[in-house]
Protein backbone atom coordinates (compact mmCIF):
# COMPACT_ATOMS: atom_id res chain seq x y z
CA UNK A 1 0.00 0.00 0.00
CA UNK A 2 1.30 3.36 -0.86
CA UNK A 3 1.98 5.98 1.74
CA UNK A 4 0.56 8.61 2.44
CA UNK A 5 3.77 11.27 1.24
CA UNK A 6 4.02 9.11 -1.79
CA UNK A 7 0.35 10.38 -2.95
CA UNK A 8 1.21 14.04 -2.12
CA UNK A 9 4.19 13.16 -4.53
CA UNK A 10 1.55 11.63 -7.34
CA UNK A 11 -0.79 14.78 -6.92
CA UNK A 12 1.94 17.32 -7.26
CA UNK A 13 3.31 15.34 -10.54
CA UNK A 14 1.14 16.59 -13.18
CA UNK A 15 2.53 15.24 -16.02
CA UNK A 16 0.54 12.30 -14.66
CA UNK A 17 -1.73 10.89 -17.53
CA UNK A 18 -5.03 10.71 -16.99
CA UNK A 19 -5.71 7.14 -15.51
CA UNK A 20 -3.34 8.04 -13.37
CA UNK A 21 -5.12 10.92 -11.55
CA UNK A 22 -7.92 8.21 -11.01
CA UNK A 23 -6.10 5.62 -9.65
CA UNK A 24 -4.57 8.33 -7.37
CA UNK A 25 -8.09 9.92 -6.46
CA UNK A 26 -9.21 6.36 -5.40
CA UNK A 27 -6.33 5.83 -3.40
CA UNK A 28 -7.15 8.98 -1.63
CA UNK A 29 -10.30 8.01 -1.15
CA UNK A 30 -9.17 4.58 0.18
CA UNK A 31 -6.71 6.21 2.61
CA UNK A 32 -9.21 9.23 3.60
CA UNK A 33 -12.10 6.51 4.44
CA UNK A 34 -9.82 3.82 6.57
CA UNK A 35 -8.89 7.70 8.54
CA UNK A 36 -12.48 8.07 8.96
CA UNK A 37 -13.47 4.79 10.06
CA UNK A 38 -10.31 4.61 12.51
CA UNK A 39 -11.85 7.84 14.06
CA UNK A 40 -14.83 6.54 14.29
CA UNK A 41 -13.95 3.57 15.98
CA UNK A 42 -11.41 5.51 18.61
CA UNK A 43 -14.96 7.19 19.18
CA UNK A 44 -16.24 3.93 19.71
CA UNK A 45 -13.68 3.00 21.90
CA UNK A 46 -13.67 6.20 23.65
CA UNK A 47 -17.92 5.79 23.99
CA UNK A 48 -17.50 2.21 25.27
CA UNK A 49 -18.70 2.43 28.96
CA UNK A 50 -17.77 -0.35 31.53
CA UNK A 51 -19.37 -0.86 34.85
CA UNK A 52 -17.56 0.62 37.75
CA UNK A 53 -18.93 0.31 41.30
CA UNK A 54 -19.47 3.05 43.18
CA UNK A 55 -18.24 3.03 46.79
CA UNK A 56 -19.04 6.00 49.27
CA UNK A 57 -16.78 4.69 51.85
CA UNK A 58 -19.81 4.61 54.75
CA UNK A 59 -21.53 1.92 53.54
CA UNK A 60 -20.52 -1.35 51.44
CA UNK A 61 -23.91 -2.05 50.76
CA UNK A 62 -24.00 -2.50 47.02
CA UNK A 63 -25.92 0.29 45.71
CA UNK A 64 -26.26 2.93 42.84
CA UNK A 65 -23.87 5.60 42.01
CA UNK A 66 -26.05 9.24 43.09
CA UNK A 67 -27.65 10.32 40.43
CA UNK A 68 -27.11 12.90 37.94
CA UNK A 69 -30.85 14.10 37.85
CA UNK A 70 -33.92 13.29 39.71
CA UNK A 71 -37.51 13.67 38.65
CA UNK A 72 -40.71 13.96 41.16
CA UNK A 73 -43.20 11.74 38.44
CA UNK A 74 -47.21 13.07 39.70
CA UNK A 75 -47.30 9.64 41.61
CA UNK A 76 -45.47 10.89 44.33
CA UNK A 77 -42.53 8.59 43.22
CA UNK A 78 -38.94 10.06 42.47
CA UNK A 79 -37.17 8.90 39.89
CA UNK A 80 -32.87 9.00 39.75
CA UNK A 81 -30.96 8.75 36.53
CA UNK A 82 -28.05 7.07 37.48
CA UNK A 83 -25.05 7.06 35.35
CA UNK A 84 -25.34 3.67 33.73
CA UNK A 85 -21.89 3.14 33.90
CA UNK A 86 -22.61 3.15 37.86
CA UNK A 87 -25.88 1.13 38.01
CA UNK A 88 -25.59 -1.54 41.45
CA UNK A 89 -24.74 -4.22 38.43
CA UNK A 90 -21.13 -2.81 39.28
CA UNK A 91 -20.92 -4.82 42.15
CA UNK A 92 -21.63 -8.34 41.14
CA UNK A 93 -18.67 -10.22 41.45
CA UNK A 94 -18.53 -11.49 37.85
CA UNK A 95 -19.11 -7.66 36.63
CA UNK A 96 -15.86 -6.37 37.46
CA UNK A 97 -14.64 -4.64 34.34
CA UNK A 98 -17.70 -5.48 32.07
CA UNK A 99 -17.77 -3.74 28.81
CA UNK A 100 -21.67 -2.33 29.02
CA UNK A 101 -23.60 -3.76 25.89
CA UNK A 102 -24.78 -0.65 24.15
CA UNK A 103 -27.35 -2.62 22.24
CA UNK A 104 -28.54 -6.02 21.59
CA UNK A 105 -26.54 -7.73 18.53
CA UNK A 106 -28.40 -7.83 15.45
CA UNK A 107 -31.34 -11.05 15.45
CA UNK A 108 -33.89 -12.03 14.73
CA UNK A 109 -36.95 -11.50 17.65
CA UNK A 110 -40.43 -11.56 17.72
CA UNK A 111 -41.48 -8.07 19.29
CA UNK A 112 -43.69 -6.47 16.30
CA UNK A 113 -45.13 -3.03 18.72
CA UNK A 114 -43.88 -0.73 16.86
CA UNK A 115 -42.36 2.04 19.10
CA UNK A 116 -44.43 5.77 19.35
CA UNK A 117 -47.14 4.82 17.28
CA UNK A 118 -50.64 4.05 18.69
CA UNK A 119 -50.12 3.31 22.38
CA UNK A 120 -49.05 6.00 25.12
CA UNK A 121 -45.92 4.73 26.98
CA UNK A 122 -47.23 2.55 29.98
CA UNK A 123 -45.32 4.45 32.48
CA UNK A 124 -45.80 7.94 33.80
CA UNK A 125 -41.93 8.85 34.57
CA UNK A 126 -42.02 8.52 30.64
CA UNK A 127 -45.47 10.11 29.82
CA UNK A 128 -44.46 13.00 31.68
CA UNK A 129 -40.56 13.31 31.59
CA UNK A 130 -39.91 11.16 28.29
CA UNK A 131 -36.32 10.17 29.27
CA UNK A 132 -33.24 10.11 31.67
CA UNK A 133 -30.63 12.33 30.30
CA UNK A 134 -28.51 10.55 27.95
CA UNK A 135 -25.67 7.97 29.43
CA UNK A 136 -28.16 7.11 32.38
CA UNK A 137 -31.05 5.12 33.34
CA UNK A 138 -34.10 5.59 35.51
CA UNK A 139 -34.05 3.68 39.01
CA UNK A 140 -37.15 4.20 41.16
CA UNK A 141 -36.27 5.34 44.52
CA UNK A 142 -36.73 2.94 47.23
CA UNK A 143 -37.77 3.76 50.71
CA UNK A 144 -34.87 2.74 52.78
CA UNK A 145 -36.92 1.31 55.84
CA UNK A 146 -38.59 -0.61 53.48
CA UNK A 147 -37.76 -4.31 54.11
CA UNK A 148 -36.17 -5.89 51.12
CA UNK A 149 -38.28 -8.96 49.79
CA UNK A 150 -37.20 -12.40 48.00
CA UNK A 151 -39.27 -13.96 46.08
CA UNK A 152 -40.35 -17.59 46.25
CA UNK A 153 -41.23 -20.36 44.06
CA UNK A 154 -41.36 -21.10 40.17
CA UNK A 155 -44.96 -23.17 39.85
CA UNK A 156 -45.22 -26.57 40.90
CA UNK A 157 -48.35 -28.81 41.57
CA UNK A 158 -48.32 -29.39 45.37
CA UNK A 159 -48.18 -25.88 45.68
CA UNK A 160 -51.11 -25.96 48.50
CA UNK A 161 -47.88 -26.49 50.93
CA UNK A 162 -45.73 -24.39 51.79
CA UNK A 163 -42.22 -25.59 50.47
CA UNK A 164 -38.84 -24.47 49.59
CA UNK A 165 -38.44 -20.66 49.56
CA UNK A 166 -41.78 -19.81 50.69
CA UNK A 167 -42.32 -17.53 53.98
CA UNK A 168 -44.33 -19.31 56.74
CA UNK A 169 -47.85 -19.29 56.55
CA UNK A 170 -47.42 -18.21 52.70
CA UNK A 171 -49.39 -20.00 50.10
CA UNK A 172 -49.47 -20.01 46.58
CA UNK A 173 -51.68 -20.27 44.28
CA UNK A 174 -51.05 -20.79 40.30
CA UNK A 175 -53.54 -20.93 36.35
CA UNK A 176 -50.08 -21.88 34.77
CA UNK A 177 -49.00 -23.88 31.72
CA UNK A 178 -45.89 -23.91 30.16
CA UNK A 179 -43.45 -26.04 28.12
CA UNK A 180 -42.43 -29.39 28.72
CA UNK A 181 -39.49 -29.69 30.80
CA UNK A 182 -36.16 -30.60 28.25
CA UNK A 183 -32.26 -29.66 28.54
CA UNK A 184 -30.80 -27.11 27.01
CA UNK A 185 -34.36 -26.28 24.73
CA UNK A 186 -34.92 -23.29 24.46
CA UNK A 187 -33.31 -19.83 24.32
CA UNK A 188 -36.85 -17.06 24.33
CA UNK A 189 -39.41 -16.71 25.22
CA UNK A 190 -42.35 -14.06 23.97
CA UNK A 191 -45.98 -12.93 24.80
CA UNK A 192 -48.43 -9.99 24.51
CA UNK A 193 -49.59 -9.88 28.27
CA UNK A 194 -53.09 -8.24 29.05
CA UNK A 195 -52.04 -5.80 32.18
CA UNK A 196 -55.28 -5.81 34.56
CA UNK A 197 -55.33 -4.44 38.06
CA UNK A 198 -56.94 -7.29 40.28
CA UNK A 199 -58.38 -6.74 44.10
CA UNK A 200 -55.86 -8.18 46.95
CA UNK A 201 -57.74 -9.25 49.78
CA UNK A 202 -54.73 -8.38 51.90
CA UNK A 203 -53.06 -5.59 50.62
CA UNK A 204 -50.28 -5.59 52.99
CA UNK A 205 -49.03 -8.59 52.63
CA UNK A 206 -51.09 -10.40 49.05
CA UNK A 207 -49.11 -10.26 45.67
CA UNK A 208 -51.47 -11.14 42.51
CA UNK A 209 -49.34 -11.37 39.25
CA UNK A 210 -48.79 -12.66 35.91
CA UNK A 211 -45.60 -13.32 34.74
CA UNK A 212 -43.43 -15.19 32.34
CA UNK A 213 -40.67 -17.90 33.78
CA UNK A 214 -37.56 -18.88 31.98
CA UNK A 215 -35.90 -21.86 33.81
CA UNK A 216 -33.09 -24.00 34.70
CA UNK A 217 -30.92 -26.01 36.76
CA UNK A 218 -32.89 -28.29 39.52
CA UNK A 219 -35.19 -27.66 42.99
CA UNK A 220 -33.62 -31.16 44.46
CA UNK A 221 -30.01 -29.82 44.26
CA UNK A 222 -30.63 -25.85 44.82
CA UNK A 223 -28.87 -24.83 41.60
CA UNK A 224 -32.48 -23.69 40.10
CA UNK A 225 -32.26 -20.43 38.26
CA UNK A 226 -34.45 -17.90 36.82
CA UNK A 227 -35.43 -15.24 34.89
CA UNK A 228 -38.70 -13.78 35.44
CA UNK A 229 -40.42 -11.09 34.23
CA UNK A 230 -44.36 -9.53 33.74
CA UNK A 231 -46.49 -7.30 35.97
CA UNK A 232 -47.23 -8.11 39.48
CA UNK A 233 -49.64 -5.82 41.67
CA UNK A 234 -47.40 -6.01 45.16
CA UNK A 235 -48.21 -2.38 47.61
CA UNK A 236 -45.39 -4.70 49.64
CA UNK A 237 -42.84 -3.57 47.51
CA UNK A 238 -44.17 -0.47 46.09
CA UNK A 239 -45.45 1.00 49.32
CA UNK A 240 -45.54 4.49 47.88
CA UNK A 241 -46.25 4.65 44.04
CA UNK A 242 -49.53 3.86 42.95
CA UNK A 243 -49.21 0.37 45.64
CA UNK A 244 -52.59 -1.41 43.93
CA UNK A 245 -51.60 -0.66 40.57
CA UNK A 246 -49.60 -3.24 38.20
CA UNK A 247 -46.08 -2.72 38.38
CA UNK A 248 -43.53 -3.90 35.48
CA UNK A 249 -41.61 -6.30 37.18
CA UNK A 250 -38.00 -8.62 36.79
CA UNK A 251 -36.86 -10.95 39.52
CA UNK A 252 -33.88 -13.70 39.10
CA UNK A 253 -32.52 -16.50 41.21
CA UNK A 254 -29.52 -18.63 40.63
CA UNK A 255 -29.61 -20.50 43.54
CA UNK A 256 -33.54 -21.67 44.27
CA UNK A 257 -34.51 -18.42 45.94
CA UNK A 258 -32.31 -18.94 48.88
CA UNK A 259 -30.78 -15.27 48.72
CA UNK A 260 -29.18 -14.85 45.83
CA UNK A 261 -31.08 -12.33 42.98
CA UNK A 262 -33.89 -9.99 43.78
CA UNK A 263 -36.38 -8.05 42.65
CA UNK A 264 -35.91 -5.21 39.88
CA UNK A 265 -32.69 -3.44 40.27
CA UNK A 266 -32.33 -4.12 44.07
CA UNK A 267 -29.49 -6.04 43.72
CA UNK A 268 -26.37 -6.87 41.15
CA UNK A 269 -26.87 -8.70 38.52
CA UNK A 270 -29.68 -7.57 35.83
CA UNK A 271 -27.31 -4.40 33.58
CA UNK A 272 -30.29 -1.82 32.24
CA UNK A 273 -29.95 -0.28 29.14
CA UNK A 274 -32.76 1.69 28.17
CA UNK A 275 -33.15 5.25 29.22
CA UNK A 276 -37.02 5.59 29.76
CA UNK A 277 -38.60 2.24 31.16
CA UNK A 278 -38.48 1.74 34.92
CA UNK A 279 -38.06 -0.97 35.96
CA UNK A 280 -40.15 -1.75 39.34
CA UNK A 281 -42.25 1.30 37.99
CA UNK A 282 -46.03 1.42 38.22
CA UNK A 283 -48.02 1.06 34.83
CA UNK A 284 -51.48 3.36 36.14
CA UNK A 285 -53.21 2.68 33.53
CA UNK A 286 -54.65 -0.97 33.69
CA UNK A 287 -57.67 -2.66 32.76
CA UNK A 288 -60.47 -3.12 35.86
CA UNK A 289 -63.28 -4.98 36.03
CA UNK A 290 -66.59 -3.30 35.26
CA UNK A 291 -65.70 -0.95 32.85
CA UNK A 292 -67.38 -0.79 29.99
CA UNK A 293 -65.23 -0.65 27.20
CA UNK A 294 -64.04 -2.02 23.99
CA UNK A 295 -60.39 -3.13 24.81
CA UNK A 296 -57.45 -4.35 27.19
CA UNK A 297 -54.47 -2.89 27.83
CA UNK A 298 -51.17 -4.29 26.57
CA UNK A 299 -47.69 -5.14 27.03
CA UNK A 300 -45.05 -7.06 24.92
CA UNK A 301 -42.70 -9.09 27.11
CA UNK A 302 -39.72 -11.13 25.48
CA UNK A 303 -36.64 -12.65 26.98
CA UNK A 304 -34.00 -13.61 23.76
CA UNK A 305 -30.60 -15.29 24.40
CA UNK A 306 -28.11 -13.13 22.30
CA UNK A 307 -25.36 -15.96 21.61
CA UNK A 308 -23.30 -13.38 20.64
CA UNK A 309 -22.62 -11.36 23.84
CA UNK A 310 -23.93 -14.24 26.35
CA UNK A 311 -26.84 -12.77 27.79
CA UNK A 312 -30.26 -12.52 27.91
CA UNK A 313 -31.69 -9.91 26.74
CA UNK A 314 -35.38 -8.27 27.46
CA UNK A 315 -37.48 -5.96 25.49
CA UNK A 316 -40.49 -4.49 26.39
CA UNK A 317 -42.69 -3.46 23.95
CA UNK A 318 -39.79 -3.82 21.34
CA UNK A 319 -37.52 -2.17 23.54
CA UNK A 320 -34.51 -3.04 24.36
CA UNK A 321 -34.31 -2.35 27.86
CA UNK A 322 -31.78 -4.35 29.46
CA UNK A 323 -29.89 -8.09 30.01
CA UNK A 324 -29.09 -10.57 32.35
CA UNK A 325 -25.52 -11.53 31.75
CA UNK A 326 -25.37 -15.50 31.42
CA UNK A 327 -22.39 -14.87 34.15
CA UNK A 328 -24.91 -14.86 36.90
CA UNK A 329 -26.48 -17.92 36.81
CA UNK A 330 -23.37 -19.65 37.83
CA UNK A 331 -23.39 -22.01 35.36
CA UNK A 332 -26.60 -22.74 34.52
CA UNK A 333 -29.03 -20.15 31.60
CA UNK A 334 -25.65 -20.68 30.10
CA UNK A 335 -27.29 -20.06 25.73
CA UNK A 336 -30.07 -21.91 27.04
CA UNK A 337 -33.28 -23.09 29.32
CA UNK A 338 -34.45 -26.35 30.38
CA UNK A 339 -38.25 -24.46 30.89
CA UNK A 340 -40.39 -22.35 30.01
CA UNK A 341 -43.71 -21.60 31.76
CA UNK A 342 -46.53 -18.88 31.29
CA UNK A 343 -49.74 -17.44 33.75
CA UNK A 344 -50.92 -15.85 36.83
CA UNK A 345 -49.82 -16.42 40.10
CA UNK A 346 -51.14 -15.13 43.62
CA UNK A 347 -49.62 -15.36 47.21
CA UNK A 348 -51.39 -15.02 50.01
CA UNK A 349 -51.04 -15.88 54.34
CA UNK A 350 -52.87 -18.89 55.46
CA UNK A 351 -55.75 -18.11 58.46
CA UNK A 352 -57.17 -20.29 60.28
CA UNK A 353 -56.20 -24.00 60.79
CA UNK A 354 -57.14 -26.20 57.83
CA UNK A 355 -56.30 -24.49 54.74
CA UNK A 356 -58.26 -21.91 52.79
CA UNK A 357 -58.35 -19.74 49.71
CA UNK A 358 -58.16 -15.99 49.75
CA UNK A 359 -60.72 -13.41 47.92
CA UNK A 360 -57.71 -12.47 46.45
CA UNK A 361 -58.17 -12.36 42.65
CA UNK A 362 -56.03 -13.21 40.07
CA UNK A 363 -55.74 -11.75 36.59
CA UNK A 364 -58.48 -9.32 36.29
CA UNK A 365 -60.48 -10.87 39.18
CA UNK A 366 -63.00 -12.45 36.44
CA UNK A 367 -62.36 -16.12 35.28
CA UNK A 368 -61.24 -16.95 31.73
CA UNK A 369 -65.29 -18.13 30.33
CA UNK A 370 -65.37 -14.14 30.50
CA UNK A 371 -63.20 -13.87 27.73
CA UNK A 372 -62.25 -10.83 26.10
CA UNK A 373 -62.26 -7.31 27.09
CA UNK A 374 -63.12 -9.12 30.88
CA UNK A 375 -60.59 -11.44 31.71
CA UNK A 376 -57.07 -11.54 31.57
CA UNK A 377 -54.95 -13.19 29.19
CA UNK A 378 -51.19 -13.58 27.55
CA UNK A 379 -51.54 -14.19 23.68
CA UNK A 380 -48.88 -14.91 20.81
CA UNK A 381 -47.62 -16.86 23.49
CA UNK A 382 -44.10 -18.04 21.21
CA UNK A 383 -40.70 -19.59 22.29
CA UNK A 384 -37.21 -19.91 21.20
CA UNK A 385 -35.50 -23.22 20.64
CA UNK A 386 -31.77 -23.74 21.78
CA UNK A 387 -30.64 -22.03 17.81
CA UNK A 388 -33.10 -18.90 18.31
CA UNK A 389 -35.70 -19.90 15.85
CA UNK A 390 -39.04 -18.73 17.34
CA UNK A 391 -42.57 -21.33 17.12
CA UNK A 392 -45.78 -20.59 18.49
CA UNK A 393 -46.47 -22.42 21.65
CA UNK A 394 -48.70 -25.31 20.34
CA UNK A 395 -51.97 -25.37 22.66
CA UNK A 396 -52.21 -29.28 22.36
CA UNK A 397 -48.35 -28.82 24.73
CA UNK A 398 -49.69 -26.17 26.64
CA UNK A 399 -52.61 -27.90 27.80
CA UNK A 400 -50.78 -30.91 28.85
CA UNK A 401 -48.02 -28.64 31.20
CA UNK A 402 -51.51 -27.12 32.88
CA UNK A 403 -50.51 -26.30 36.52
CA UNK A 404 -53.33 -25.38 38.62
CA UNK A 405 -54.60 -25.68 42.24
CA UNK A 406 -58.09 -25.51 42.08
CA UNK A 407 -59.78 -24.54 38.97
CA UNK A 408 -63.02 -23.14 41.00
CA UNK A 409 -60.67 -20.75 42.40
CA UNK A 410 -58.43 -19.55 39.35
CA UNK A 411 -58.46 -21.36 36.20
CA UNK A 412 -56.63 -21.34 32.55
CA UNK A 413 -58.14 -21.81 28.99
CA UNK A 414 -55.84 -22.58 26.45
CA UNK A 415 -57.00 -21.27 22.81
CA UNK A 416 -55.56 -20.99 19.03
CA UNK A 417 -56.61 -19.52 15.95
CA UNK A 418 -60.20 -17.55 15.35
CA UNK A 419 -59.72 -14.47 17.14
CA UNK A 420 -57.89 -11.64 16.52
CA UNK A 421 -54.97 -13.30 15.13
CA UNK A 422 -53.50 -13.73 18.50
CA UNK A 423 -51.74 -16.97 17.61
CA UNK A 424 -51.67 -19.60 21.03
CA UNK A 425 -53.08 -17.41 23.89
CA UNK A 426 -54.96 -18.10 27.33
CA UNK A 427 -57.12 -16.68 29.50
CA UNK A 428 -56.63 -16.69 32.88
CA UNK A 429 -57.60 -15.56 36.69
CA UNK A 430 -60.62 -15.60 39.19
CA UNK A 431 -61.73 -14.53 42.07
CA UNK A 432 -60.97 -17.19 44.95
CA UNK A 433 -62.65 -17.81 47.87
CA UNK A 434 -65.28 -14.95 46.33
CA UNK A 435 -66.76 -17.80 44.21
CA UNK A 436 -69.12 -20.16 46.08
CA UNK A 437 -67.41 -23.48 44.01
CA UNK A 438 -63.63 -22.59 45.80
CA UNK A 439 -63.62 -25.16 48.31
CA UNK A 440 -62.60 -24.28 51.80
CA UNK A 441 -63.62 -20.45 51.28
CA UNK A 442 -64.33 -18.99 54.63
C1 LIG B 1 -29.61 -21.64 51.71
O1 LIG B 1 -28.26 -21.24 51.82
C2 LIG B 1 -27.73 -21.44 53.11
C3 LIG B 1 -26.35 -20.80 53.18
O2 LIG B 1 -25.77 -20.66 51.95
C4 LIG B 1 -27.69 -22.92 53.41
O3 LIG B 1 -27.16 -23.14 54.68
C5 LIG B 1 -29.11 -23.45 53.34
O4 LIG B 1 -29.11 -24.86 53.50
C6 LIG B 1 -29.75 -23.12 52.01
N1 LIG B 1 -31.17 -23.46 52.08
C7 LIG B 1 -31.76 -24.21 51.15
C8 LIG B 1 -33.23 -24.42 51.33
O5 LIG B 1 -31.17 -24.67 50.21
C1 LIG C 1 -64.71 -10.35 46.46
O1 LIG C 1 -65.93 -9.83 46.98
C2 LIG C 1 -65.79 -8.59 47.68
C3 LIG C 1 -67.12 -8.28 48.31
O2 LIG C 1 -68.15 -8.38 47.38
C4 LIG C 1 -65.33 -7.54 46.68
O3 LIG C 1 -65.13 -6.30 47.35
C5 LIG C 1 -64.01 -7.96 46.07
O4 LIG C 1 -63.63 -7.05 45.07
C6 LIG C 1 -64.13 -9.34 45.45
N1 LIG C 1 -62.82 -9.80 45.03
C7 LIG C 1 -62.62 -10.33 43.82
C8 LIG C 1 -61.23 -10.76 43.52
O5 LIG C 1 -63.49 -10.46 43.01
C1 LIG D 1 -61.59 -24.38 33.72
O1 LIG D 1 -61.19 -24.23 32.39
C2 LIG D 1 -61.39 -25.42 31.62
C3 LIG D 1 -60.74 -25.21 30.27
O2 LIG D 1 -61.33 -24.13 29.62
C4 LIG D 1 -62.87 -25.71 31.53
O3 LIG D 1 -63.10 -26.87 30.75
C5 LIG D 1 -63.40 -25.91 32.93
O4 LIG D 1 -64.80 -26.07 32.87
C6 LIG D 1 -63.05 -24.73 33.81
N1 LIG D 1 -63.38 -25.09 35.19
C7 LIG D 1 -64.17 -24.36 35.96
C8 LIG D 1 -64.43 -24.90 37.31
O5 LIG D 1 -64.63 -23.29 35.58
C1 LIG E 1 -49.76 -13.27 16.66
O1 LIG E 1 -49.72 -14.56 16.08
C2 LIG E 1 -50.35 -14.65 14.83
C3 LIG E 1 -50.33 -16.10 14.42
O2 LIG E 1 -49.04 -16.62 14.53
C4 LIG E 1 -49.66 -13.76 13.84
O3 LIG E 1 -50.30 -13.81 12.60
C5 LIG E 1 -49.72 -12.35 14.37
O4 LIG E 1 -49.03 -11.49 13.51
C6 LIG E 1 -49.10 -12.30 15.73
N1 LIG E 1 -49.22 -10.97 16.27
C7 LIG E 1 -48.22 -10.37 16.88
C8 LIG E 1 -48.50 -9.01 17.36
O5 LIG E 1 -47.15 -10.90 17.02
Amino acid sequence: MVTHRDDKHWMMDSSLPLVQWFVCIQILLIVGSTVQAGREFQQQASQQRRLQPYTDNTNDVPQHSPPVKSFLVSDGSWIDCIPIEGQIAAHHQTLQEHNIQMGPSTQARRSRHAPGTSQLHPQLFAREHGSCPQGSIPVQRIDPDRPSLKKSRIPTVSTSIAGPGAAPGETHEYAVTGLPQSAHSYSGAYAFFSVNGPVLEAPQQDFSLSQVWIIDGHWNDGTLSTIEVGWQTYPLLHPNDKPLAPHLFIFWTNNAYNYSGCYNLECPGFVQYDSKWVIGGAMPYYTTLGENRKRELEVEIEVLYDPTQLSWWLYVNNDPVGYWPASIFDGRLRGSANLVQWGGEIVFFKRGNGISHSKTGMGSGAFPVGGYPVAAYQRNISFADASGDYYDAKPSVLKQQRILNDPHCYNITIQQGNFRNWGTYFFFGGSGGNNSGCAGKE
